[in-house]
């Protein structure tokens, strides 16, 4: 094993983790900065982001409304306080990556250019044609290169932290080149591993995407908060579960059912307004738009496919040369993947996971519960999403968030007493043993690629866009069954070298526990709000769940559920208004 000596160490090279990294090379360029992650950062899913990132920026749009409609869009479960400081804090971090260089896309005059976003009531997304994530993550990588401070652990996953008399005091982590386990040594933990999308079968995540630093950060005894919350976004790739960006929607694009309606209209969304739309119709928030489809295929009105049902997505009238202008991308995944030219064909899409509106619960700098342990990013419950995110929050909350991490972990690099060297450097030989028992473990008969095909299974029968008691008590058992089962998986590869049998194990181990806990909050909020959707409870119920659903981990029986008020600031709850709103 490798001991490394670091002070901040960051897990996770997306575009929240390169934030962080950046704010504390600017803070104090002597702190040691060990940035990890299990891929090249490039290749982190925030390059995979599309539509934009909302901020606001021009002059007839206000902090004021895009707080209204963030809290509104959650269905107010986020707490408002941080709603607050994140629109303010937004419009700024965009402007400095402009600064860094990000192109983002410009109006005629050459100002920035903004475009409509689902349950946006204003134009306030910020975009780079349709490879938003790509630029900005570009951006951030580039900028991240000319800090010294910053060292890179490329391809190295990510096993466990090492706490020690109540402080988070590292993280081990295994060289996938090599195999040797490696142990950081750091005064804090900064986690940005991104979300668990890939609990369900049909997903936009990349398949990176497994939950990994939830479940370190769960293990350690720091909780989950509002896991049940899983975002659908309503226009996947049937098949491959790619991402039609909401862009598409925003660009004046219609959802018809196979009947050739827009069927919107009759889910409470507004009547069905030619482009430029007064009304949501097509730019409702995602869970309103997921749960419209679920309906219209109860009523027979989606089409079949050998990939499950779908709607379609209209984009002829837009014209070849705004989709090659503003939707490039689309234009291409569409043609690559189904052979559908949306310059001339309808693109066939259906909901898919996109989203874990829950993670590592944490307080508005991303501090944890844990001393020495900041989370940001999807991996983390701020909570600015409360139970449904809207689209484009995401890219400003993970830099609003990363930055304000960075800035707290490069404060209490100088202020953290040193790490209790022999206690972690035993935890660490602990957590080495737990990774070799691995290779040496008998086969029970079970495989990697088995287990998880059931999880897939029951997620999406028990957990999916409508819920109930029965189907969530179904899944909360199989899940707990798979979790027993999954010590009976062998590696059969025994190797050092990039060994993807050991790396998926250990994924499967993660995206197991995480289950968990988003059933057993499922189970435990008999309500419905914003993507939690109860068949046996229909309607939202403020008086008994106006809460925060907090899931601590249990090694041997289920997650324990405790409740948390939400933060109330100016916004009392209400009715979510889409049909009638606009301006
Ligand atoms: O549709 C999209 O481009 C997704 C954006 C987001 O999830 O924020």
């Amino acid at each position: 094993m490798k001991m490394i000596e670091t002070d901040v160490a960051i897990v996770g090279a997306g575009g929240a983790g390169i934030r962080a990294a950046i704010a504390i090379a600017e803070a104090d360029p002597t702190i040691r900065v060990a940035l990890i992650s299990k891929v090249y950062p490039m290749r982190s899913h925030t390059v995979a982001a599309e539509g934009g990132a909302a901020g606001v920026i021009k002059e007839n749009d206000s902090l004021d409304d895009h707080f209204a409609d963030t809290v509104s869009g959650g269905d107010w479960l986020c707490d408002q306080d941080a709603v607050e400081l994140f629109v303010a804090e937004a419009p700024k971090e965009l402007i400095q990556l402009e600064h860094w260089g990000c192109p983002w896309s410009r109006e005629e005059d050459g100002s920035v250019g903004v475009r409509p976003f689902g349950g946006m009531k204003m134009e306030r997304t910020w975009y780079a044609a349709d490879k938003t994530g790509f630029h900005l993550l570009h951006t951030l990588f580039q900028t991240s290169l000319k800090y010294p401070s910053i060292t890179r652990f490329d391809e190295f996953y990510s096993t466990e932290l090492l706490a020690a008399n109540g402080r988070c005091q590292g993280v081990m982590a295994i060289e996938m080149r090599s195999g040797r386990v490696h142990a950081f040594i750091a005064k804090s933990v900064i986690m940005a591993t991104g979300g668990a999308g890939r609990i369900f079968p049909f997903t936009t995540n990349g398949a990176i995407k497994t939950g990994d630093g939830m479940a370190m950060a769960y293990r350690a005894g720091v909780p989950l908060k509002d896991m049940e919350f899983i975002q659908y976004h309503p226009t996947g790739l049937p098949g491959t579960g790619i991402l039609i960006t909401e862009a598409a929607r925003g660009e004046g694009a219609s959802l018809t059912n196979k009947d050739g309606y827009r069927y919107l209209q009759d889910y409470g969304l507004g009547p069905a307004d030619p482009w430029p739309r007064k009304k949501a119709m097509e730019l409702g928030p995602r869970d309103r738009l997921s749960q419209a489809f679920w309906h219209e295929q109860k009523k027979g009105r989606t089409a079949q496919t050998p990939h499950g049902d779908v709607v379609y997505l209209d984009l002829r009238h837009l014209g070849e040369k705004k989709i090659d202008e503003r939707l490039p991308m689309v234009r291409d995944l569409a043609i690559s993947y189904i052979r559908v030219d949306p310059v001339h064909d309808l693109i066939p899409v259906r909901p898919v996971v996109h989203y874990t509106m829950g993670g590592i619960d944490t307080d508005i700098d991303g501090a944890t519960s844990l001393d020495g342990l900041f989370a940001i990013g999807e991996c983390a419950c701020v909570s600015i999403n409360g139970a449904n995110r809207l689209g484009s929050n995401s890219l400003t909350e993970l830099l609003v968030f990363g930055a304000r991490a960075g800035r707290g972990a490069a404060k209490l690099a100088a202020t953290a007493p040193a790490p209790d060297m022999e206690g972690v450097q035993e935890q660490a030989r602990a957590a080495e043993e737990r990774v070799l028992a691995l290779f040496r473990r008998a086969d029970g008969g079970e495989s990697i690629p088995g287990l998880r095909q059931e999880m897939h299974d029951t997620m999406e029968s028990g957990a999916g866009i409508y819920r109930s008691a029965a189907s969530l008590l179904a899944s909360a058992t199989k899940i707990s069954a798979l979790r027993r089962r999954y010590s009976g998986v062998a590696l059969t590869d025994k190797s050092n070298v990039y060994n993807t049998d050991l790396i998926q194990a250990l994924e499967l181990g993660a995206m197991l526990d995480v289950a968990e806990a988003i059933v057993a909050a499922a189970l435990e909020r008999k309500e419905s709000r914003g993507s939690h959707q109860r068949l046996d409870f229909e309607a939202r119920d403020d008086d008994a769940y106006l809460k925060h659903s907090l899931a601590y981990y249990s090694e041997t029986g289920d997650p324990e559920i405790r409740h948390r008020d939400v933060t109330i600031t100016k916004s009392q709850p209400a009715e979510r208004v889409y049909g009638g709103a606009g301006k």
